[in-house]
């Protein structure tokens, strides 16, 4: 735990420092921009206390913990910016919020799959947050070969000036699946590289796909004969 003691972001000072170089709507649109992060930070914090209770309950009544971690991560202004104009949308808070949902992310890895389904119902239950969309890939895999529960959960995020309904993609996906889609991220977005070699290596990519879920299944069942309780 480390005591932060200075350069703590804060938006009046930033309002007085820069009142010479930046004009009073374009400060008010940038702290509009900074609320939002926050609160997308905040919905993302929520989520991810959630997820972390519920590791801690099951290895306390089962003796057993479905994840095996946790990264999460917000969309930075660059990749915004991109999607939004991707997307075509108009730049302010109210089109970011009812159009891109992935601004804070959450990603759940776990050992076996039954685990990621599990988690995902757990905290689909809770009575605080709701569904807004998902989508399964692990069910219906991508023609690449990508493998994850996508479920994007909205989460109410209590501000000093009230209460938010704050959109948080959390993808639930198994050690191989991300080990994959780790790979595949780096090929997608490795440009220098002959496309011939590319196209192989993604041919290549979805067999190993393929295979890999077969050892999910397969090591899962390992592991259910050891643990049968489980
Ligand atoms: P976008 O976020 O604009 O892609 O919208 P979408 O509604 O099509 O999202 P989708 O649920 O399909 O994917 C959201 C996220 O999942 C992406 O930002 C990636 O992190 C991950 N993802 C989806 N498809 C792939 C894939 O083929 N390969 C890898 N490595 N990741 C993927
Ligand atoms: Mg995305």
């Amino acid at each position: 735990m480390i005591n932060q003691r200075n350069n703590f972001i804060n938006l009046s000072r930033i309002r007085q420092e820069f009142k010479h170089v930046i004009s009073e709507d374009e400060m008010k649109n940038i702290e509009s921009l900074v609320r939002m992060y926050q609160r997308y930070q905040a919905g993302a914090n929520e989520i991810g206390t959630k997820l972390s209770n519920l590791d801690d309950d099951f290895r306390l009544t089962y003796d057993y913990a479905p994840i095996h971690s946790i990264e999460a991560r917000m969309k930075s202004p660059e990749s915004l910016m991109g999607k939004i104009n991707r997307k075509k949308l108009p730049i302010n808070v109210e089109s970011i919020q009812n159009n891109i949902f992935d601004v804070a992310g959450i990603r759940v890895v776990t050992s076996y799959i039954d685990d990621a389904y599990s988690v995902a119902d757990l905290l689909k239950q809770q009575s605080d947050i709701t569904v807004i969309k998902e989508k399964d890939y692990i069910k219906n895999p991508k023609n690449n070969g990508y493998r994850s529960l996508h479920v994007i959960f909205s989460v109410p995020v209590f501000q000093t000036d009230g209460v938010y309904d704050i959109p948080v993609e959390v993808q639930f996906r198994t050690i191989g699946m991300d080990f994959w889609a780790s790979l595949e991220h780096e090929l997608v977005y490795k440009n220098n590289l002959d496309p011939k070699v590319k196209k192989q290596y993604q041919a290549d990519l979805e067999v190993y796909a393929e295979e890999l879920s077969n050892m999910d299944t397969k090591m899962r069942e390992i592991f259910k004969d050891l643990y049968p309780q489980n």
